[in-house]
C-alpha cells in the first residue's frame, strides 16, 4: 500500500442530508460532498490524483499525459496539478467539442496540452505515440489510464472510506449503503476495498454512466488484483447498468427534469455525465423496494458540475421556461 500524498484537496469533506428527499421516501438519504475537494480540482479526481502525483515525484517524472472524454474532469483537474507542481501536462482527449467551454476551456486556462482526438481514435495508442516522442526529446513522462483508476488512484477511495468509518462514529450513524457512479472504475474499487478490509456490513453500490456492469466488475477486480493480491472473492461487487440511458454524456429529457427537480427541492445540483444518472439510479432503486432493508443511505457526490454544455443548459433553460 502507497503510504505517501500530497494534501491538496479540501478534506474531510462534509456528510449532508437531504431532508426533503428522506422524508418523501421513508430513508435517511445523505450526500458526501466530494464536490467540495477544491475548484480547479473538484470532484473525486483530486483524491486519486493527491496519490498519483505523488507517485510522479517519488518516482522522477517530469512530464504526465492522460486521457478522457473531451467533457473530463480528470483531464482538467490533471492539468490544475500539473500547473501548480510545474509538471508539463498533455491531455488526450476524445470527441468533438461544439464550443470551447467547460472542463477543455479550463485545461486549456491550466496551461495543459491539449490533444484532440476522433471518437473512433485510440486513447491509448495516441498517448503511447506521444510518450515516445516525449521520451525522444529528454522528457521522463508518466502515462497515467483515464481517471487515474489503477493501482495508485486507487488510494484516495480506500482512504475516503476510512474517512466515512470515521464520520460514521462522530455522527453515530451506520450506514447501510455507500452508493456511487462509475465511469472508469477507481473510485468504485477503494470504496469496496476499503469495506472488505474493514469487514464492514455495508453494501457499496455503484452505478455504471457507460460500460456494462460485467467490463466494471472485472475493471475493479484487475485493480484490486494489482493492490492486494490476496483477496479472492469479489461476490459483494454489486454494478447496476440500467441508468446508463442514451449512453456517456448523453442526457434524456426526463434526466434533466430530475436533476432540475432535485436541485430545486434540495439545493443541490448533480451533473449530466456522472452523479445525476447514479442518483436517478439510486432514488429510482429506492422506490422499486430494492432498497427496503436499508435505513441509512450514503450517496457520494463526485463532482462534475463542468459537464453541463451549451447544449443541455439550453434545453434546461427551455424546461424552465415551460414551468413558469
Ligand atoms: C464527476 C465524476 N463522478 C464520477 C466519476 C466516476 O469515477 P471513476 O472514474 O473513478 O469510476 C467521474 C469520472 O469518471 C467523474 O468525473
Amino acid at each position: 500500500m502507497l503510504q505517501r500524498k500530497l494534501n491538496i484537496a479540501n478534506l474531510n469533506t462534509p456528510i449532508q442530508k437531504l431532508d426533503q428527499l428522506s422524508s418523501t421516501l421513508g430513508k435517511q438519504i445523505y450526500v458526501k460532498r466530494d464536490d467540495y475537494t477544491g475548484a480547479e480540482i473538484s470532484g473525486n479526481k483530486v483524491r486519486k490524483l493527491e496519490y498519483t502525483i505523488q507517485y510522479v515525484f517519488d518516482n522522477g517524472y517530469d512530464t504526465v499525459i492522460t486521457t478522457g472524454a473531451i467533457t473530463s474532469n480528470h483531464a482538467r483537474a490533471t492539468a490544475a496539478l500539473c500547473a501548480k507542481y510545474n509538471l508539463e501536462c498533455h491531455l488526450v482527449l476524445r470527441g468533438d467539442a461544439a464550443i470551447f467551454e467547460g472542463n477543455l476551456f479550463l485545461g486549456t486556462m491550466l496551461g495543459a496540452k491539449i490533444h484532440q482526438i476522433s471518437a473512433d481514435t485510440s486513447r491509448e495508442d495516441t498517448m503511447d505515440e506521444l510518450y515516445h516522442q516525449l521520451k525522444s526529446e529528454g522528457k521522463h513522462p508518466l502515462i497515467i489510464p483515464v481517471g487515474a483508476s489503477d493501482w495508485i488512484g486507487t488510494h484516495g477511495y480506500i482512504n475516503a472510506y476510512e474517512e466515512i468509518l470515521k464520520q460514521q462514529q462522530t455522527m453515530n450513524i451506520h450506514f447501510d449503503s455507500i452508493n456511487v457512479a462509475v465511469g472508469s472504475g477507481g473510485t468504485y474499487a477503494g470504496l469496496w476495498y476499503g469495506n472488505n478490509v474493514h469487514n464492514e456490513q455495508t453494501k457499496v453500490i455503484g452505478y455504471a454512466v457507460d460500460q456494462s456492469a460485467p467490463a466494471f466488475t472485472d475493471k475493479v477486480k484487475e485493480i484490486i488484483h494489482d493492490i492486494d493480491k490476496s483477496v479472492t472473492s469479489f461476490d459483494s461487487i454489486n454494478i447496476n447498468d440500467h441508468y446508463i440511458g442514451l449512453g456517456y454524456g448523453q442526457a434524456t429529457d426526463e434526466e434533466l427534469a430530475f436533476y432540475v427537480e432535485i436541485a430545486q427541492q434540495e439545493g443541490i445540483i448533480f451533473d449530466p455525465t456522472y452523479t445525476g444518472k447514479a442518483f436517478r439510479g439510486l432514488i429510482s432503486e429506492i422506490k422499486q423496494g430494492n432498497y427496503n432493508n436499508q435505513e441509512h443511505i450514503l450517496f457520494i457526490h463526485t463532482g462534475g458540475l463542468q459537464g453541463y454544455t451549451e447544449e443541455t443548459r439550453q434545453r434546461i433553460q427551455h424546461m424552465i421556461s415551460n414551468q413558469d
